[in-house]
C-alpha cells in the first residue's frame, strides 16, 4: 500500500482490537476503490474517548469504527449522533466534521443487507430474536426497520431484556426456556447471544428440538466457527441458516460510504469477502483465527 503526504486515516478505536477484521477489510476496499487512505487500529482504554477525539480532531483523523468498550461512552463526545444511532444507543462509527465528530450506527445496515439479501421478506411478520446484548441492540432495531409486526425476544435474564427494550404489544419477552409460548412456525430468528462462539463450538442457547422445528429462516451473528451448533439444529429441522460474516462485511460497507462518500462496488465487496473468508476459515475451511 503506497502512502503519501495526502494519504488520509481511519482507524478502529477498541479495547482489544488486535483481533479486528476491519482493517482488513477497510484497506481492502481502499484499495479496489482507489482511495488515498489508510485503516489502523488503536487500542484505547476505557474512560480516554474524549482525549483520543480531541487529539484526533486536531490531526484531522477521518474516521473510526469504535468497538468494545467505548460504543455508548464515546456518545456525548460527539457533535451530532443519527437518529437510528440514538435509538440502538451506541454507535460504531464517526466521521470527521467541522464540528467535530459525527456518530452512526452501521451493524445496523449490516444485519438489514444481509436479511433483505436472504430473500426471506420478514415485513408484516413476528419473528424471533435471541438474545439481548450489544449485537440485539441494533438487530432489533434493524427487524423493525425492516417492517417486522412483532418480535419475540428470548433472553436468558428476563429483567435485563425488559430493562432494556421494554415489554409492550411489539416486544414479546420470554426466557429461553418458554419458547413453547411462541404460536406455529416458520419465523424468521436472529440468534444474538455469544453462545456458540469459538472456542464453545459445541454450545446452543436453545437445545430443544422442538424450537429448531419452528424456525424457517436464521441468522447466527457468530461469524466464528463457520457452522455454530445453532446453524447446524436450525438446518437438521429442515430451516435454512446463516452466519453473521455478510453482516460484518456489509457494516463495513456502510462505513466506508459514510468516512470516504464512495460506494464499495460489487466485485469490491466480493474481493473483500473473499480476504475475510481465508483470513477467517482458512483456505481448507478450518477454524485458524
Ligand atoms: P454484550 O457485550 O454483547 O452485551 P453479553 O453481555 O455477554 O454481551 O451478552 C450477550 C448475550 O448472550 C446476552 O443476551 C446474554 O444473556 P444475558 O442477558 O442473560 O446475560 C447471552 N448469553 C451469554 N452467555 C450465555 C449463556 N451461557 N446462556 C444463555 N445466554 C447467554
Amino acid at each position: 500500500m503506497m502512502t503519501d503526504a495526502k494519504t488520509t486515516v481511519c482507524a478502529l478505536l477498541g479495547d482489544p482490537v488486535e483481533h479486528s477484521h476491519s482493517p482488513l477489510i477497510q484497506n481492502s476496499f481502499s484499495e479496489t476503490e482507489g482511495v488515498n487512505n489508510i485503516y489502523t487500529a488503536f487500542r484505547l482504554k476505557k474512560g480516554e474517548a474524549g482525549t483520543a477525539l480531541k487529539g484526533a480532531f486536531s490531526l484531522g483523523i477521518k474516521g473510526f469504527n469504535i468497538t468494545v468498550p467505548h460504543k455508548t461512552d464515546v456518545i456525548p463526545y460527539l457533535c451530532y449522533v443519527d437518529p437510528l444511532a440514538e435509538r440502538i444507543g451506541a454507535v460504531n462509527t464517526l466521521v470527521l466534521t467541522e464540528q467535530g465528530y459525527a456518530g452512526y450506527n452501521t451493524d445496523i445496515y449490516g444485519f438489514m443487507r444481509q436479511t433483505e439479501e436472504s430473500g426471506f421478506d420478514i415485513t408484516g411478520k413476528k419473528v424471533i430474536m435471541i438474545g439481548a446484548g450489544g449485537a440485539a441492540n441494533a438487530v432489533l432495531q434493524g427487524l423493525y426497520e425492516l417492517g417486522a409486526a412483532g418480535v419475540y425476544i428470548l433472553n436468558r435474564s428476563v429483567d435485563k431484556a425488559v430493562q432494556k427494550f421494554g415489554q409492550d404489544e411489539r416486544n414479546v419477552i420470554l426466557p429461553l426456556n418458554a419458547f413453547k409460548e411462541i404460536p406455529g412456525s416458520g419465523y424468521f430468528c436472529a440468534q444474538c447471544t455469544s453462545v456458540g462462539l469459538f472456542p464453545g463450538n459445541s454450545d446452543s442457547p436453545i437445545e430443544d428440538k422442538e424450537f429448531f422445528e419452528k424456525i424457517s429462516y436464521a441468522v447466527d451473528v457468530i461469524y466464528n466457527p463457520e457452522e455454530t451448533a445453532f446453524m447446524k439444529k436450525v438446518r437438521a429441522c429442515g430451516g435454512k441458516a446463516e452466519n453473521g460474516l455478510k453482516m460484518l462485511l456489509y457494516q463495513a460497507v456502510e462505513a466506508f460510504y459514510r468516512f470516504h462518500g464512495v460506494r464499495v462496488s460489487d466485485s469490491g465487496v466480493e474481493t473483500a469477502r473473499k480476504k475475510l473468508y481465508e483470513k477467517v476459515y482458512g483456505g481448507d475451511g478450518k477454524n485458524n483465527s
